[in-house]
């Protein structure tokens, strides 16, 4: 029987630099011979692709906004996660459940308590093995965005927004430190392919 893969996901505040370091992953775990999945949400699926337009962009409720988050995610893990996993191969997400955590969760003060009974309804069981959280300050993350990049309707918020969806990310780490290591992500680049390169290698051997 073919060994379950691995899933890890990539969380941070937008301009953490999670996109920066995405790529070098990947190849870095398909060098060592394994077969990987890159994906992202909102999107991953031909309809959460769609869906993501729509969140990203259209006016909405936040609890609309809630449920289309987990509408996609839903698409997202029968169709392309667990197939993936289950056929051995390891999957990469950049952002899964614990953004709508920290942003609809923390930065849109909805609270834990409707988004656990969400996950616990469409997902119980599907935890990633291993997330890297890139962590910034509010106010550095701000300066990396792009000026040029027209923002979407999160990185329009305020400054304040930012900081509640940080806690909320400190919490889940702080509650599952063992799959959740935060990354400080106003070092170097270099500086953190480093710590990811580390990480990466003990996570590979243990999965061996
Ligand atoms: P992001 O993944 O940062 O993509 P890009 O690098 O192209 O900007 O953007 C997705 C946005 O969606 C981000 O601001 C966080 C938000 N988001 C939520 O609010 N809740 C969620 O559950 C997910 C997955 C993302």
């Amino acid at each position: 029987m073919t060994a379950r893969g691995l899933f890890i996901t990539l969380e941070g505040v937008d301009g953490a630099g999670k996109s920066t370091h995405a790529g070098w992953l990947v190849d870095a775990i398909r060098a060592s011979g394994r077969t990987v999945l890159a994906t992202r949400e909102p999107g991953g699926t031909p309809l959460g692709e769609r869906l993501r337009e729509l969140v990203l962009h259209e006016p909405m409720h936040l609890e609309t906004e809630t449920l289309l988050m987990f509408a996609g995610r839903c698409e997202h893990v029968r169709t392309v996660i667990e197939p993936a996993l289950a056929s051995g191969a390891w999957v990469v997400c950049d952002r899964y459940t614990d953004a709508t955590y920290a942003y609809q969760g923390g930065g849109r003060e909805l609270g834990a308590e409707r988004i656990a009974a969400l996950e616990q309804w469409m997902q119980p069981g599907l935890q990633p093995d291993r997330t890297w959280l890139f962590d910034v300050p509010p106010e550095v993350a701000r300066q990396r965005l792009s000026a040029s990049r027209d923002p979407d309707r999160f990185e329009r918020e305020a400054g304040a927004f930012f900081e509640r969806v940080r806690a909320a990310y400190h919490a889940r780490a702080q509650a599952q430190p063992r799959r959740l290591h935060i990354i400080d992500g106003s070092r170097s680049v270099d500086e953190v392919r480093a710590q990811l390169e580390a990480e990466l290698r003990a996570l590979l051997e243990s999965a061996q």
